[in-house]
């Protein structure tokens, strides 16, 4: 094998590598969003979801969810609870997200609004109760003396770590109380932030060093009718004002269903914004182009209104009255550009100040539309692409291609976003969910791409072992290792495919829809995948420059299982390697045109002879990649790629 290491081609996209994170298998609330407490203001369909008075209410006179002098209109219905007299059980507990995760020795905020309205009640005992029912923390609350609402608050700091605890709220004494927006919050957040972002995820995405972060999916951004779609500015300004939805997830899929999902937006947009800042990673978001889910309703905006689209002014959203044209998404894809980017005298600029991020986010990319097709995604697109670009010239915006890259309505989706005037579509968003041979076999895919119009955002992608929607999926080492010989092609073709993200990026192991997923996690612990080592060991390793690589006599990348690519990281020479054989495979690399070479190269092996192994919350790495020394003798490396196996190979320079 020969790479050419003084015919540096294209430069490799620092967004080459990045992340696809979408409110999924509970990967917002219950997962990044680290909120304790499920439907915390009694705002869902279903008010009482999420909360069970104790003792099945026997201690209470009455416990109603009610809507009479709420303490803010943005949040209208509470909690009014009745106890006949003082009793252990006259009270109510949340579940949290399938549990609350709980440390020893952390301290977690509990706050929320109190109303007294009669007798002689005067305590709220608030107990974090772990497993068979024991305290782990127990406090109380001194109820308000006077007639309104009171925001109350104190720390409950657990004797013991526990994944599933619970929390109590008695009465203590008889009387009425009124209780609203009840939040128990980790103080020991990502960066130390109020409404921060659970550490250990944050930390799992930022070791990826992503290019770019797309959000906030996949599906949702559409939602299942256009009622319930995603609306960013739903998600931003004050955390109790944000209105929850239903997710788009709280459905069946692959057998499954998650009756309780829905979206409490306290992770809302200018979270996302921050999160990609801190991660070092571009911000993508996607947005809906006035079509719900093509696999739901197919609900379609109208192209038009009689009359003009609405001032850019902030002003508060009405669900119940939304009956948008494509003119109020245009207008909210605007005003997320100046949101994001404006400055402080603008109307949107000014509310991302007031959030406390007074810099723009500098964003660059807006992706129009989520995995749609047909001739109402591409009436839509146009019109939403020439408004963006004449009033934004240099941002890129990314088209979706539909569903499958074997279909139809992917061909014609191409041909027709290729077709429109330059820079119309800066990228378009191709969607692979496959078996794995299908990623062995398809390592070629863009090696004859046309080189001029659109570039390519592989915005969706896994290996399904099962094929797609099973719920049998699991993720193996074969799933994982044949993504990586997909990605060869990927970075060999950097100079056309400028950015690609893995997908789903989270599940909770007690709470998913969909599988297999980069990262999963439960409510204390978290791990990586065989498949985020693979987009880690490319990431960190995508190089700033592709290298040509030639296979002996003429062989084709992906022949007899070995797929190869090359890059220049500034002087040094990586060069990935896949070994899909059950046999060790010894490879002589010539580095041609390498200078100063270092005497020792750096192998990092992700290797398992058994293509079915996984990694677990019990065993977080057992597949992980491990790093060796190899001999350099000039230009010369020789090598033994272990069976099944990836390697990353990197010729310092001397
Ligand atoms: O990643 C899961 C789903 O797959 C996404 O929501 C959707 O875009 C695709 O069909």
């Amino acid at each position: 094998i020969t790479v050419q290491a003084d015919k540096p081609g294209a430069a490799v996209p620092k967004t080459l590598f990045g992340l696809f994170f979408e409110d999924i298998n509970f990967a917002a609330d219950g997962g990044l969003y680290p909120e304790l407490v499920k439907n915390k203001s009694f705002e869902l369909p279903e008010p009482l979801l999420g909360w069970q008075a104790l003792k099945g209410g026997a201690a209470l006179e009455t416990y109603q969810v009610r809507t009479e002098g709420a303490a803010s209109p943005a949040s209208p219905h509470y909690l009014r609870l009745t106890a006949k007299a003082t009793s252990p059980d006259a009270g109510i507990s949340n579940e949290g997200f399938r549990g609350m995760g709980v440390k020893q020795g952390e301290d977690y905020t509990l706050t929320l609004l109190a109303r007294r309205v009669a007798g002689p009640v005067q305590q709220l005992r608030v107990v974090l109760e772990g497993d068979k029912g024991a305290t782990l923390a127990e406090s109380r609350l001194a109820l308000p003396t006077g007639a309104g609402w009171q925001p109350l608050t104190l720390t409950l700091r657990p004797a013991a770590t526990f994944a599933k605890a619970r929390l109590r709220l008695v009465l203590y004494g008889a009387g009425t109380v009124d209780l609203d927006a009840v939040s128990l919050y980790p103080k020991a957040t990502w960066q130390n932030r109020p409404n921060g972002l659970r550490p250990d995820l944050v930390q799992l995405l930022k070791d990826l060093q992503p290019g770019f972060l797309r959000f906030p999916g996949g599906c949702i951004v559409e939602g299942r009718t256009l009622s319930n779609r995603y609306q960013w500015k739903e998600t931003i300004g004050d955390v109790a004002s944000r209105q929850p939805i239903i997710n788009r997830w709280n459905t069946e899929f692959a057998h499954r269903f998650t009756p309780d999902y829905y979206q409490s937006f306290g992770l809302g947009f200018f979270e996302y914004f921050q999160l990609s800042e801190d991660i070092g990673a571009e911000p993508l978001p996607i947005l809906n182009v006035g079509m719900a889910c093509q696999y739901n309703s197919s609900e379609l905006a109208p192209m038009s209104r009689a009359a003009a689209p609405g001032p850019s002014a902030p002003a508060p959203h009405d669900h119940a009255q939304d009956d948008p044209s494509l003119e109020v998404f245009i207008q909210d894809a605007l005003d997320l550009l100046e949101f994001a980017n404006g400055p402080a005298s603008s109307p949107w600029g000014a509310k991302r100040v007031a959030m406390g991020h007074p810099a723009p986010f500098n964003l660059k990319y807006i992706g129009v539309g989520n995995e749609q097709w047909g001739p109402q995604y591409l009436e839509r697109y146009e019109p939403f692409a020439r408004a963006v670009k004449a009033k934004y010239p240099q941002v890129q915006l990314v088209s979706s291609a539909g569903p499958s890259p074997d279909g139809a309505n992917f061909d014609l989706a191409t041909k027709f976003l290729r077709e429109l005037p330059t820079g119309l579509v800066g990228l378009i968003d191709e969607h692979y969910y496959a078996r794995p041979e299908w990623f062995r076999q398809n390592a070629g895919r863009y090696d004859n791409y046309p080189r001029t119009g659109p570039k390519i955002f592989a915005g969706e992608y896994a290996a399904h072992p099962e094929g797609i929607g099973n719920s049998k999926n699991r993720n193996t080492w074969d799933a994982a290792i044949s993504e990586a010989a997909f990605m060869t092609g990927l970075e060999r073709n950097a100079d056309i495919v400028q950015m690609a993200s893995y997908a789903p990026l989270f599940a909770h192991v007690d709470a998913w829809q969909w599988a297999p997923d980069l990262i999963w996690f439960d409510n204390l612990q978290a791990y990586g995948t065989p498949s985020y080592y693979v987009q880690k060991l490319f990431s960190l390793n995508k190089g700033t420059q592709i290298l040509p690589v030639q296979l002996p006599a003429g062989a084709k990348n992906g022949q007899d299982n070995l797929y190869v690519s090359a890059v220049a990281d500034k002087a040094d020479v990586v060069v990935k390697l896949v070994n899909y054989a059950a046999t060790p495979r010894p490879v002589q690399l010539t580095l041609s045109g390498l200078k100063r070479a270092a005497k020792t190269a750096q192998a990092q092996v992700l290797a398992a002879t058994d293509l079915q192994t996984e990694n677990s919350l019990q065993q977080p790495q057992k597949l992980a990649p491990i790093t060796q020394p190899v001999t350099v003798a000039g230009q010369q490396v020789s090598y033994t790629l272990p069976p099944y196996s990836l390697t990353v190979l990197r010729v310092p320079a001397r």
